[in-house]
């Protein structure tokens, strides 16, 4: 199976096995199948991956679908996602339905099930402030687990399942909490300085605030069907308070943002374009023009050219302000 229309970054890349799950019917079979390889890889919208040339797990790609309301109370609608829907339709479905509070989450690319892996956030919103509860297959036991929102130990771009054995969970679907009662959050810095959003004061729609997020993300970001990529390449490093002011007396215009539980996390964006690295190319990958936390394939990248120009950067990086990057995709082997 060719996979190279299967990750956003358009990565050369095929699998020795692989099976498309539409349908629960399939889960005995699958779970079968999967007792019988070394290596399992559960692949949604292949946005978070970087893919090897030729990988040796068996690939199972979730395009499982359907959205239901479950429950509409006086607090809120409790809805529930299969895991092979479009991300970005989910959030326009609700906020179409009038169920509010994923709006900074538009056009983030994926599908919903991938979402809580990474708890995906933008705009200073993360998923896990509405996940209700994720139901996942537990692919060695052959069973549904039901996992609470606690249970997943959500985290900046981290959760239970991204620290479990690739392979081992396969989402089947997630439920979300989005209260009648909506808050926009508008504090991050592109949303506080946007003007139509400015204008409108405190009488800012849902409506209005989605739109005009996909209007940032359209400016900075890369669209992947124009520009493969898998979205940041890195995460944003945690340092502490220390190491903060170190960095910050030999270079004072830092962007860094405060952690709840203490330290500060840095723009990993900011520092490797201070570096000189934006617009930069070795061979066809390459570093986004206008977000430098962004690897670009320019034509037929591989995985191999990927992983020279993150290395090239990282250990820059660590020369530079002595902190380490770690990358957020995942590599598919
Ligand atoms: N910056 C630069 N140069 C650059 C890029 C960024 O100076 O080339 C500066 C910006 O001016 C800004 C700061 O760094 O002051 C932060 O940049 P930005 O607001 O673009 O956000 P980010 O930290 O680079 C994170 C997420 C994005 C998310 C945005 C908005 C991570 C790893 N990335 O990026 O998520 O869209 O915030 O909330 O946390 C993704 O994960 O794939 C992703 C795109």
């Amino acid at each position: 199976q060719d996979l190279t229309a299967l990750n956003t970054f358009g990565l050369q890349a095929k699998a020795h096995a692989y099976v498309r799950f539409t349908d629960r019917a399939q889960l005995p079979a699958i779970t079968q199948l999967t007792g019988q390889c070394r290596q399992v890889f559960v692949l949604g919208g292949g946005s978070n991956v970087v893919m090897a040339p030729h990988v040796k797990a068996l690939v199972v790609h979730v395009a499982t679908k359907g959205i239901r309301l479950l429950e509409a109370s006086t607090e809120g609608y409790l809805v529930q996602a299969q895991a092979g829907e479009n991300w970005h339709d989910f959030v326009r479905y609700c906020l179409d339905q009038g169920w509010f509070g994923l709006e900074n989450l538009a056009l983030i690319p994926g599908t919903v099930g991938a979402a809580p892996v990474q708890n995906i956030g933008a705009y200073g919103v993360e998923l896990d402030q509405f996940v209700h509860q994720v139901r996942a297959w537990d692919m060695a036991r052959g069973e549904e687990v039901c996992f609470t929102r606690e249970a997943c130990r959500f985290s900046y771009r981290d959760s239970f399942f991204k620290q479990s054995a690739p392979g081992k969970w396969l989402i089947l679907s997630v439920q979300f909490f989005l209260p009648r009662e909506w808050r926009p959050t508008l504090g991050y810095p592109d949303l506080a300085r946007h003007e139509g959003l400015q204008a409108m004061g405190s009488a800012v729609t849902a409506h209005a605030l989605f739109e005009a997020v996909c209007e940032i993300r359209r400016k900075k970001l890369p669209d992947p069907a124009v520009l493969g990529n898998a979205g940041s390449f890195f995460k944003n490093p945690v340092v502490s308070a220390a190491q903060f002011e170190e960095i910050k007396r030999r270079h004072p215009n830092v962007i860094a943002y405060a952690m709840p539980e203490g330290g500060m996390k840095l723009a990993a964006g900011w520092l490797i374009d201070r570096a000189g690295w934006k617009g930069k190319r070795i061979w066809d990958v390459g570093v986004h023009g206008r977000q430098a936390l962004v690897l670009v394939n320019h034509g037929q990248a591989s995985a191999l050219e990927v992983r020279y120009l993150a290395d090239e950067i990282r250990k820059d990086i660590r020369l530079r302000y002595g902190v380490d990057l770690e990358q957020e995709p995942v590599n598919v082997v």
